[in-house]
């Protein structure tokens, strides 16, 4: 059985997790709107993952008798200064999210709750990958320089990292 405490910040955690498959949405019909067809089509797929992270939460608090209590979910930003500026805001909210999830580790631990402390390893390494995928985009971003043929490829790079 869960603390009172442990099932709050769950339900919490699966309020971020749907808040960034809204952002990532909104991201992505921001890319299709400006061409950007294989960072929108990567962003759609990846809120779905975000979705999925939500879920398996859920199913662990459904797993454990323990009360889903959903959140409203705030507006996300639906305007972009640059397909950079998307990609730069992708890895501050992963980076965020990770610490999210720290929190909820070393609480988990600290409070000896050791089953609920086990279950959220997927998600420190999951945050491990999304981390690197992300940085990995906006490093390529930066590196080919913001004329029309250069943002052209690395939007075809980005297409290939769909399902990553
Ligand atoms: Fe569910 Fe991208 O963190």
């Amino acid at each position: 059985m869960l603390s009172k405490e442990v099932i709050a910040r769950l339900n919490d955690q699966v309020a971020k997790e749907m808040f960034a498959s809204n952002l990532y949405l909104s991201m992505s019909s921001w890319c299709y709107t400006h061409r950007f067809d294989g960072a929108g089509a990567f962003l759609f797929e990846h809120a779905g993952q975000e979705s999925e992270h939500a879920k398996k939460l859920i199913t662990y608090l459904n797993e454990t008798d323990s009360n889903l209590k959903l959140q409203a979910i705030k507006e996300p930003e639906s305007s972009f200064a640059s397909l950079l500026d998307v990609f730069t805001k992708t890895y501050e909210h992963e980076i965020s999210i990770t610490q999210s999830i720290n929190e909820l580790v070393d609480f988990t631990l600290s409070h000896r709750d050791f089953s609920t402390f086990n279950f959220l390893q997927w998600y420190v390494a999951e945050q491990h990958e999304e981390e690197a995928l992300f940085r990995g985009i906006v490093d390529k971003i930066k590196l080919v320089g913001d004329s029309g043929n250069s943002l052209y490829l690395v939007d075809q790079y980005i297409k290939t990292l769909l399902g990553k």
